[in-house]
């Protein structure tokens, strides 16, 4: 946990110090095919990553309108860039929304994927497609309640790419549904960008997971800062729209469209999220509290229409 907390300190103060200069570089892999890097892909939940599914839960829990212990069946959710499948059981078994439909255009993750959920009994509930995240069109306008992804959205090749996914994510989010887009944010230089890489991968390469590591650096140097992943949302958008990151130094960001009749974006009763700790290996629980502490007090900006 002070390990944690001494970087966090350090790296807010240089983030606060500079301006964006690290410019994005693309993904050289643009989708996860690669047999190792798939295979590393696997074990996410045994690594520190399991705590940004638990954000990743933890935020849909707090926006979501709906409750988690009324979970109602019907509630359909498409998760953009499912990868091996991991989180889109999460959501499954930990928020609102029961049916869930993972789309990403490696078939190596799509069997992965579909390994993963008969292994954890949620095959009724689950499905997978083979789909490209710019172009929705297997899917009917307004058929989801939750149009969501995790960490997918960098590995769009261009600015326009990212445009058409939130473009397509409205076109297919019902009036009232909610689009949630969580990413990455590119660190203000290379030596943050680089440091940043060290600190949280140093408990990858120790399992083991290199090639996740190689993956992870790529992923940081791709990540789009929050002028390039708020100037994509759509002017003639109707939802409302808003930007999310921690305080000082957020190697996260979270991108929200609501109805206009949704209320206050964050709920001011918070549900008892203790569930999320099944998620996270005990070790990554220090990591865990001060993350959920960290992003709980988060910078919202409501973005204008037009903007
Ligand atoms: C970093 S992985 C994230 C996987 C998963 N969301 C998770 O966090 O466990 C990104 C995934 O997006 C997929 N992807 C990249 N570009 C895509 C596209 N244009 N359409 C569909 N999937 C794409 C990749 O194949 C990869 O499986």
């Amino acid at each position: 946990m002070f390990y944690y907390l001494y970087y966090f300190i350090t790296y807010s103060i240089r983030t606060l110090l500079n301006r964006q200069k690290l410019e994005r570089t693309i993904e050289p892999m643009l989708l996860t095919t690669e047999e190792n890097a798939v295979l590393d892909f696997t074990s996410t939940l045994k690594l520190n990553y399991s705590v940004v599914y638990g954000l990743f839960i933890f935020f849909i829990n707090r926006i979501s309108n709906k409750s988690f212990k009324n979970a109602n069946h019907d509630l359909k959710v498409i998760n953009l860039g499912s990868g091996p499948g991991i989180c889109s059981t999460l959501i499954n078994k930990y928020t609102p929304y029961k049916k869930v439909i993972g789309v990403d255009l490696s078939e190596a993750m799509i069997d992965v994927a579909n390994r993963y959920v008969n292994l954890q009994n949620q095959g009724n509930d689950i499905e997978f497609a083979k789909c490209d995240i710019t172009n929705l069109n297997l899917y009917i306008d307004k058929s989801f309640d939750l149009v969501t992804s995790l960490d997918a959205s960098h590995h769009l090749p261009s600015h326009l790419h990212l445009k058409k996914m939130i473009n397509e994510s409205e076109r297919i989010c019902n009036d009232e549904g909610i689009i949630f887009i969580f990413d990455l944010l590119r660190p203000k230089t290379k030596d943050l960008a680089e440091g940043y890489v060290k600190w949280m991968g140093a408990n990858t390469l120790l399992k083991g997971k290199k090639y996740f590591y190689e993956d992870f650096y790529h992923s940081v140097m791709a990540a789009w800062s929050k002028e390039e992943f708020i100037s994509a949302v759509p002017p003639n958008t109707n939802k409302i729209w808003y930007h999310l990151q921690a305080f000082g130094f957020s190697p996260i960001q979270m991108l929200v469209g609501v109805s206009k009749n949704h209320g206050d974006l964050i709920k001011t009763q918070n549900p008892n999220l203790d569930f999320i700790k099944n998620i996270i290996p005990k070790e990554y629980w220090g990591l865990w509290l001060l993350s959920k502490n960290v992003y709980k007090k988060s910078i919202v900006t409501k973005l204008q229409p037009h903007h």
